[in-house]
């Protein structure tokens, strides 16, 4: 999956340096040979195709992202996410990319506005009174 992910920016990288390098406003802030730069503002538009899923490389669709039951049990409490449903992957912005050769790893940070709606079903103790509550949620992400 990871590798399918890498193989499709690199594809994607190549096409869009090829397609759009006067075109794009932010690939013409690189300076030529700045490699950086050029595969972070690839990547950058790549990040919507991606989100959208790629049905030949058996990418699903990271948007929205559904998730059926999450439980996030600690002991003296438990919260139950219900239905959760996160969006924003699509507008997700490079924040930092960098490539470390002599190790052959790569580093992207991403910076994604995400928000995520459901129902939460909390139930746990506070200073040893018992709480229970259940409603809906909204959770921006920035
Ligand atoms: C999710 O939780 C609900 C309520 O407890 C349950 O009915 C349902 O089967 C669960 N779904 C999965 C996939 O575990």
């Amino acid at each position: 999956m990871i590798k399918k992910i890498f193989l499709f920016l690199f594809v994607t990288s190549c096409l869009v340096h090829e397609l759009h390098t006067s075109e794009v406003s932010f690939i013409k802030s690189c300076k030529a040979g700045d490699h950086e730069c050029l595969l972070a503002a690839n990547t950058q538009i790549a990040i919507p195709y991606i989100a959208d899923g790629i049905a030949e490389l058996e990418i699903p669709a990271l948007e929205p992202m559904h998730f059926e039951n999450i439980t996030i049990d600690q002991g003296f409490f438990k919260l139950f996410l219900q239905n959760m449903k996160v969006t924003g992957a699509r507008k997700c912005k490079v924040a930092e990319m960098k490539r470390n050769f002599r190790e052959s790893t790569m580093k992207m940070t991403l910076d994604c506005p995400l928000e995520a709606t459901g129902r939460y079903i909390f139930s746990g103790s506070l200073w040893y009174h018992a709480i229970s509550n259940e409603a809906d949620f909204l959770i921006h992400a920035a």
